[in-house]
């Protein structure tokens, strides 16, 4: 069990490249934090840790979003971001869809909101717990 505290949003950023860094290819990074916890925040330091170059945001009107590694390292140069915000009443074919998509393992897979689709995350998914201190003090917790 390991955990950390981050004091500000660049030093979450820095914990996600270090996170990055050591991903590989079918990696599932499951992501657990209430609104403003710094899901996204973190997902920027480990795209940058992919060597993604290409702005890294929240998916806005779809549930993924694809980057692709200008550095690719141990053949996974796909990085999928996938946001669940939305899916506060999983249905089970997207459930079903989501489960299928993880399991092809095409690339790295950072989900926000993983709480959705917990019963479904596959046993070695990565799972990163996000909890809000104060204004700038965030517990970075994997278990
Ligand atoms: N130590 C910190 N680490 C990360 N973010 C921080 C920290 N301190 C303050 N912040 C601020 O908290 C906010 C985190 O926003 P972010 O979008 O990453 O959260 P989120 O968990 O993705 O929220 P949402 O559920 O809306 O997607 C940012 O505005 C950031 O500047
Ligand atoms: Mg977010």
């Amino acid at each position: 069990m390991k955990s950390i505290f981050s004091h500000s949003e660049e030093e979450t950023r820095t914990f996600g490249r270090e996170i990055g860094k050591s991903l590989s290819k079918g990696d599932i990074v499951a992501l657990f934090g209430e609104l403003g916890a710094g899901k996204t925040v973190l997902v920027k330091g480990i795209c940058e840790g992919l060597g993604i170059t290409e702005g890294v945001k929240s998916p806005s009107f779809t549930i993924v979003r694809e980057y692709i590694s200008q550095k690719p390292r141990q053949s996974a140069n796909k990085v999928y971001h996938i946001d669940l915000y939305r899916i506060t009443d999983p249905s089970t074919i997207l459930v079903q869809e989501i489960y299928e998509y993880l399991r092809k393992r095409n690339g790295i897979y950072i989900i926000e909101w993983a709480d959705r689709i917990e019963d479904i995350l596959p046993p070695n998914t990565i799972k990163i717990y996000l909890k809000i201190i104060n204004e700038t003090t965030r517990e970075i917790f994997c278990p």
